[in-house]
């Protein structure tokens, strides 16, 4: 059944997008950044303009509503009792991911990470001057997980900080509550601390499993753990920059802070009136919006799983396939695509290369046209 929220296609040409703009006068369809092809919700669209009317564009306090209400939010979905000065804003994700890395761990104290994954944390000990160490997920059952005897032996070279996604970008993995305490009892047995990206946690694509935070694990993950969430990704509001730590221990909560003094801008008043309307009033919004991203995904599935060469495995979470095209024998497979047609994301990039990432968050017309091209560029080799 059509859906006009998200079935209706939305020009995005000539608009400044980062994603439509790589292929500016171009046929092709551009798959590869995570943000979706979706008009963020009306109530959202209805706070930002309300501003707008108001005229006044100035220095923003975070209301105190908002807290409370993702603290109700927190407490609704996972049962977790956060405490309003648990909470700290920062202005995007990502930040918070290179302010944790500034904050835990002695400077010759390397930093933790799994490959494939969502590139900036591959960049962060760069931009920290510490040392990092990558461990490659495995694949269990078609199903990307940690590979836990690895990371037990990286931990005994004494690193500083794990940073974790979850749900993982790219391969889709949610992971259970067994295979989260595993991670924390291995973080508390080596002192490392614990940075639990969870900006994907409201696209549970499983209908019968469910997204836990890292740090409701145990006492000891919870003391160990910092977590970053975002409205960005859900509600589709990625350029307002809004997103939130979460930390319950008193002193990675001062380290944090202090790594983010005089750098980190606060939010804008923009990014947290999206944020206090998407979390206050779009859980329907939200509820459509996942319904319609799983026939996405179901499509994704049939499809490729259809193409000559490449393989998918089941996307738990997230709108972003992750599809291994070693068989195709392709040198480079980003471009082979981008001249049929389809602008993907390079698993080189994500330390995978002969993988490609594809964003189905965009109508399910779009979505179509973008697999058919790829399927008959791939027929004709
Ligand atoms: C895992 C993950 N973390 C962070 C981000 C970006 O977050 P932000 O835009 O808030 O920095 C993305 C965007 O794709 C992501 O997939």
């Amino acid at each position: 059944m059509m859906n006009p929220l998200f079935d209706t296609i939305i020009d995005r040409t000539h608009t400044h997008s980062m994603k439509w703009e790589k292929y500016e006068d171009t046929d092709i369809l551009p798959m590869w950044v995570a943000d979706m092809d979706f008009k963020a919700p009306p109530a959202v669209l209805a706070a930002l303009q309300k501003i707008i009317t108001h005229g006044i564009l100035g220095y923003t306090q975070v209301p105190h509503d908002l807290n409370q209400i993702v603290i109700s939010r927190l407490a609704a979905l996972y049962g977790w009792e956060v405490e309003q000065d648990w909470l700290i804003w920062v202005p995007g994700v990502v930040s918070g991911l290179n302010a944790a890395c500034r904050a835990f761990g002695r400077q010759d104290q390397a930093i933790v990470t799994t490959t494939p994954i969502y590139p900036p944390f591959l960049s962060v000990s760069e931009h920290c001057g510490k040392p990092l160490h990558t461990l490659p997920m495995v694949t269990e059952a078609g199903r990307a997980t940690l590979d836990f005897e690895g990371l037990e032996q990286l931990f005994q070279k004494k690193p500083g900080l794990f940073l974790f996604c979850s749900p993982y970008n790219p391969c889709g993995t949610l992971f259970t509550t067994e295979e989260l305490k595993q991670l924390a009892d291995l973080c508390e047995t080596y002192d490392v601390i614990l940075c639990s990206d969870e900006i994907h946690s409201d696209f549970v694509l499983d209908p019968y499993n469910r997204h836990i935070p890292s740090a409701t694990v145990s006492k000891t993950a919870a003391r160990r753990t910092i977590t970053l969430m975002a409205p960005s990704k859900t509600y589709n509001i990625p350029g307002l920059g809004c997103s939130f730590a979460v930390i319950s221990d008193p002193d990675l909560r001062h380290r944090f802070k202090a790594a983010c003094k005089g750098i980190l801008p606060s939010v804008n008043l923009m990014g947290l009136a999206a944020a206090k309307a998407a979390y206050a009033s779009c859980d329907d919004w939200l509820a459509q919006l996942i319904a319609y991203l799983r026939q996405n995904r179901d499509t994704v599935m049939e499809k490729v799983s259809q193409m000559p060469g490449c393989r998918v495995d089941p996307i738990q979470a997230t709108y972003l396939a992750w599809i291994d095209v070693k068989e195709t024998g392709l040198t480079d497979p980003v471009g082979f695509f981008e001249q049929a047609g389809v602008g993907l994301s390079d698993g080189k990039y994500f330390g995978a290369p002969g993988f490609v990432r594809l964003n189905f968050g965009c109508p399910a017309a779009l979505l179509d046209k973008g697999l058919q091209r790829m399927e008959k560029a791939l027929q004709s080799l």
